[in-house]
């Protein structure tokens, strides 16, 4: 795995814009798999922004999504649709249908296996963006003691309730359920371009950085498998 400290969050983005800019300026009909969460917002911005200068276009690319919360509206202002409508898609110009969230309106497999179908046509990721959850958990593959290969629905763990529940009102609002794609799905991409920033991202950075065994409990633990991993960081989640 390739690490690249940058000084802050500002930085850690920029960098992070940087090398997708380049890739796509290659490959304007790059496929990514994106992710939510507060930290690629600003590597969204940035992109947007890059497209704005005319420095590269959505137009030919196309995008899958990593997860989403069970149990609330696309409308709902907390669900990753939304989230995704309002940092990236509504400002870029990926051509309609061009992108794809998982979507469950009830914790049903069916609806896994309907977005693995999706997944399997859309074939292999150029590049498959992830953030960390403070616990090791990628998407939504939880530490557990087995980890799903294909997308599944999800219980989430007190512990990502509890740290989600920040976006919301209160934490019983928080979903309980999630579909999420599996760790075969994750890695199915040439690059992972991996974020984490601010000290509360330190001691998982820390432990990726450090042990080195590879076990479900921590599921970031994986990203040492995959043969071409990024990980950028700013110093608080390097440093603590
Ligand atoms: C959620 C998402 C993850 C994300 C994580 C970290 O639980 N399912 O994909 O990486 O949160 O979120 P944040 O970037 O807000 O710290």
């Amino acid at each position: 795995m390739k690490i690249i400290v940058a000084k802050d969050y500002d930085e850690m983005s920029r960098k992070a814009a940087d090398f997708i800019i380049n890739f796509m300026i290659e490959k304007p009909q790059a496929k990514f798999g994106f992710a939510t969460g507060s930290t690629p917002i600003g590597l969204y911005e940035k992109l947007a922004e890059a497209e704005k200068e005319g420095e590269i276009s959505f137009k030919y690319s196309k995008s899958v999504n990593l997860d989403e919360y069970i149990g609330i509206s696309k409308e709902n202002d907390q669900s990753y649709q939304y989230f995704m409508n309002e940092n990236l898609f509504n400002k870029v110009s990926f051509k309609e249908g061009a992108t794809n969230l998982p979507y469950a309106p009830e914790a049903d497999e069916k609806y896994a296996k309907e977005y693995d179908e999706l997944l399997d046509k859309f074939g292999k990721r150029d590049i498959q963006i992830l953030g960390l959850g403070p616990n090791g958990h990628l998407a939504f593959n939880e530490p557990y003691e087995k980890l799903n290969r294909r997308t599944s629905i999800i219980k989430l763990t007190d512990e990502t309730i509890e740290a989600n529940s920040r976006f919301f009102a209160n934490k019983d609002e928080v979903p309980k359920y999630a579909i999420s794609m599996g760790m075969e799905d994750v890695f199915n991409a040439n690059t992972l371009v991996v974020l984490a920033n601010g000290k509360n991202k330190h001691e998982v950075v820390k432990r990726i950085i450090e042990e080195d065994t590879i076990y479900p409990e921590f599921p970031a633990s994986f990203l040492h498998l995959h043969p071409n991993a990024y990980l950028f960081v700013d110093e608080e989640a390097y440093n603590g």
